[in-house]
């Protein structure tokens, strides 16, 4: 595509992020930090202060628990009413040179997979990809407020990369210290309140009893898998989810494996028919798509804003659990009435630590999407268990 080229170094200057050749320091990294974690007596898992700092080419230690160089710039981000910055609605800082950069963050993202993208106005336009990297001691922190002495973590490295930085062989996994003993499985339950008839008063001044239509006080018990290691899905959630095409006379799944980078990954589904409108297995393909918007175990790539009204188009990903499946089951007579299944096939092998499972994923923005698709079996089913569990409850290579 010579012809693209060279056009695009013609018009290059005209607009954001196409001006590549005019990077200065094409080895930049922007690292997001978290500093002074300790530092609160109250709060020891909090940092005390947030700051970027910016290096023309890191050269990170051959160990974890040495400092690189100190950063060639560095400034503080304020804590703005209280908000952590490193979030998907951006924090942008301006550098002591005044070149002004903003980082948008899906802060759930786990290590080593991309969280994000950090942009600034410099030279032109220039984007940078942030990767999830927590926990290198980088330089001492601006903020003093609380400790003299505070320390600045990694939290998040943008660069040019395709990768993350390297993890040097003693960076400790956020894994080491967890038991490998697992956890209850996490519930909710979800009652629809009875329809109660109101009685209508007929003419005369008699009341009519009115039929109360007593719901089918049908119980289903929904069980969910997840898995704790993550794989990158190198496109939009939507596209994922439209993998699963089903059948509407056999209720099953009939798409093909789905290719991604390195890995396959195989859907499975199946599902009875509700009634004329509804289907079990288009009951869970809602609740597997409503979960992966909502839920923590599911990051989506942050949108970044563009000038005027303009939106940037970053490429979509989504770091998503590398198998889950969701069972309903009718509590009635113990039929599964639903099944949905995803898992990954690796084509070669894999590296690094352990993943262990976060249990706090499990929380009501996990719970409550499932919970309204599978409502829409009401009246057949009216009661509702939803359980989650990682498993395996730690996945080593
Ligand atoms: C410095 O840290 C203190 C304590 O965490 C905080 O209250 C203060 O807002 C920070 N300063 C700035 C400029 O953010
Ligand atoms: C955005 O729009 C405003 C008002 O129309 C204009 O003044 C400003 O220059 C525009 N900014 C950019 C970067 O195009
Ligand atoms: C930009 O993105 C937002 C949110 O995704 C969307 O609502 C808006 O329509 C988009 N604007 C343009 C010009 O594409
Ligand atoms: C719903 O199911 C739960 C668990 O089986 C049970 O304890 C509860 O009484 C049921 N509620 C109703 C309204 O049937």
């Amino acid at each position: 595509m010579v012809i693209s080229k060279l056009a695009t170094s013609l018009v290059g200057a005209i607009g954001l992020f196409t001006t590549i050749n005019a990077q200065q320091f094409r080895d930049e990294d922007l690292i997001l930090c978290d500093c002074g974690i300790g530092d609160n007596p109250d709060h020891s898992e909090w940092s005390t202060s947030r700051q970027m700092n910016w290096y023309q080419d890191i050269n990170w230690p051959s160990s974890a628990y040495k400092y690189p160089e100190a950063p060639d710039m560095a400034v503080e981000v304020p804590f703005k009413e209280g908000w952590y910055p490193w979030v998907p609605t951006g924090a942008t800082a301006t550098m002591p040179n005044g070149d002004v950069w903003t980082a948008y963050i899906e802060d759930g993202t786990p290590d080593g997979f991309k969280a994000g993208s950090a942009v600034t106005t410099k030279e032109g336009g220039q984007m940078l990809n942030c990767w999830a990297y927590r926990g290198r001691p980088v330089s001492a922190a601006i903020n003093k407020t609380i400790n003299h002495d505070a320390i600045c973590w990694s939290a998040f490295v943008c660069n040019r990369d395709n990768h993350p930085p390297p993890r040097p062989a003693d960076m400790g996994s956020q894994t080491s210290t967890l038991t490998t003993s697992s956890a209850a499985p996490s519930t909710t339950f979800f009652s629809e309140p009875p329809h109660t008839a109101v009685p209508t008063s007929s003419s005369g001044g008699q009341p009519v009893p009115v039929p109360t239509s007593t719901p089918h006080t049908g119980q289903l018990a929904v069980y969910s898998t997840v898995s704790p290691r993550f794989v990158n899905w190198q496109s939009s959630w939507g596209a994922f989810i439209n993998s699963f095409v089903w059948d509407q006379t056999t209720g099953n799944c009939v798409g093909g494996p789905i290719k991604g980078q390195g890995y396959t990954i195989n859907v499975e589904c199946a599902g009875v028919k509700i009634d004329d409108d509804t289907h079990m297995t288009l009951l869970l393909i809602k609740a597997l798509r409503d979960v992966g918007l909502k839920s923590l175990w599911f990051n989506q790539n942050p949108a970044i804003p563009g000038i005027n009204g303009t939106n940037i188009t970053a490429p979509s990903w989504v770091v998503m659990p590398e198998a889950f499946t969701i069972r309903a089951t009718d509590l009635s007579n113990r039929n599964v009435v639903g099944y949905l299944s995803y898992g990954t096939k690796y084509d070669g092998f894999l590296s690094g630590p352990c993943s262990a499972c976060e249990t706090a994923r499990f929380n009501s923005d996990f719970f409550d999407p499932i919970i309204s698709a599978v409502q829409g079996s009401y009246p057949i089913y009216n009661n509702f268990t939803i359980e989650a569990q990682c498993s395996p409850w730690m996945a080593c290579v």
